[in-house]
């Protein structure tokens, strides 16, 4: 099937019990067991069914089996927030001691945990420029559990070259793991260009209308663990955590996922709620359509301030002239560049915060991924608590000024930004 089909079909099962044909929220905790062998069973993972809605849920279910199928994964873990996705994909293979090599330029959040807070659990973040897929190669030792970067990185928006890191990452032994909210799988599937794992913000455009927080984890399947036990012991080593549990042994393909479900997600406890699942399932059946649109009305967006007077210079995928531009299409399929827009506003921060607000229709948030337009000045919000040095290095000038474009009427989004440039 097609993506829009997938989207729309996949996982849905006609509710046995009404005859419901949309998957209902099961708002419940608990499950009943059929047998005290049933429960048993459970527990020791010897089969797979429901528990407690911190480990699964129906509804969860249905969203994961779809996010599963729009990625070509063997299955995905859907939890609270992008947050707790990215923290869990990291934390089930790399404990104290280990560290990982990540492209510096990411959402300022994760930056933020890598940097400062795994390092406070021990785990060490290695930070690269992702331009070169060789300083991947370059930082990392023998304690190096994964390669992570961000497909389209919000909001530097220099497309990440999975391919090439994906070969550096299969020729030293280690997973990458990407994050593609900004680009979403209606125009990306970093599995086919090699990533092993994908993590999501679902709370961006996979929800797509600012009403609920979701993060999702979805594996290919395809990392061998076992083919280096000593540098994944987490992975391949008796689990005492579950009777000892073999994890790669016992699930082979499904190891990494059944892991972070039985460990993260038991432990920690970032579960998915019912309702958020839902609502989930359900914007994924028109993200095709939105994508779309979000595409083609940034790029009219970017094409108005690039001959903007107040503007020093757009950042947006088809207007770079570095690779970028072809990188984008190679890996959106053609004409399609994403819904951020970048722009330095000539004079800097006060100009910056200045633009922000005189918008009226535009919302000023710390969001992205609605059907509304959005704006934000990131180096006085999100990107403010990493260092100025780190932050120009990502790209996030005083007069940055991140646009997400909605899906309004193009002229009347350019009509809001135009006055508001005005008022500089
Ligand atoms: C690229 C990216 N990853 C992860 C996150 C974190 O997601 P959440 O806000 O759902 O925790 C965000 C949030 O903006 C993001 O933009």
């Amino acid at each position: 099937m097609h993506f829009e089909t997938k989207a729309i079909h996949s996982g849905q099962k006609c509710d046995p019990s009404s005859g419901s044909a949309i998957t209902p929220i099961h708002q419940n905790v608990s499950f009943q067991f059929e047998s005290a062998e049933q429960a048993s069973n459970r527990f020791s993972l010897d089969e797979f069914g429901q528990i407690y809605s911190r480990m699964g849920n129906p509804t969860v279910d249905h969203f994961e089996e779809r996010m599963a199928a729009l990625d070509d994964g063997v299955g995905a873990v859907a939890l609270a927030s992008g947050m707790t996705a990215v923290a869990y994909a990291v934390m089930n293979i790399c404990k104290a001691g280990d560290n990982f090599v990540t492209s510096r330029n990411l959402y300022g959040g994760v930056s933020n945990l890598f940097m400062n807070i795994f390092k406070d659990y021990g785990i060490e973040a290695r930070f690269v420029d992702h331009e070169d897929p060789e300083n991947f190669r370059r930082a990392m030792d023998d304690k190096t559990k994964l390669f992570f970067g961000e497909v389209l990185p919000n909001p530097r928006l220099n497309v990440l070259p999975i391919e090439d890191i994906a070969k550096v990452a299969k020729d030293v032994g280690v997973p990458l793991i990407v994050d593609n909210t900004c680009a979403t799988p209606a125009l990306c599937r970093p599995i086919e260009h090699g990533a092993d794992i994908v993590v999501y913000s679902a709370t961006k455009y996979i929800g797509g209308h600012a009403n609920a927080m979701a993060g999702v984890v979805v594996d290919s399947g395809n990392f061998d663990w076992s083919q280096n036990p000593d540098r994944f012991p987490m992975i391949n080593q008796p689990d005492p955590s579950l009777h000892g549990i073999e994890w790669v042994k016992k699930f082979d393909k499904l190891a990494y996922l059944v892991k972070l479900r039985a460990t993260m997600l038991r432990d920690f406890g970032g579960c998915l709620a019912p309702m958020n699942a839902y609502l989930m399932s359900q914007g994924l059946e028109t993200l095709s359509l939105r994508m779309e649109k979000h595409c083609t009305n940034a790029k009219k967006v970017a094409e108005f301030l690039q001959n903007h007077p107040k503007v020093g210079h757009v950042i947006y995928p088809s207007l770079a002239n570095d690779g970028t531009k072809e990188l984008a299409e190679k890996q959106f399929g053609g004409d399609h560049y994403g819904a951020l827009v970048g722009m330095d506003v000539k004079g800097g921060t006060v100009a910056g915060k200045k633009v922000v607000e005189s918008l009226k229709m535009f919302y000023h948030v710390a969001h992205i991924g609605d059907v509304r337009s959005m704006a934000i000045h990131p180096a006085s919000t999100t990107h403010s608590q990493i260092p100025s040095q780190e932050r120009l290095k990502a790209g996030i000038t005083d007069g940055y000024v991140r646009l997400c474009i909605g899906i309004e009427h193009p002229d009347d989004i350019i009509a809001d930004l135009s006055q508001a440039l005005d008022k500089i």
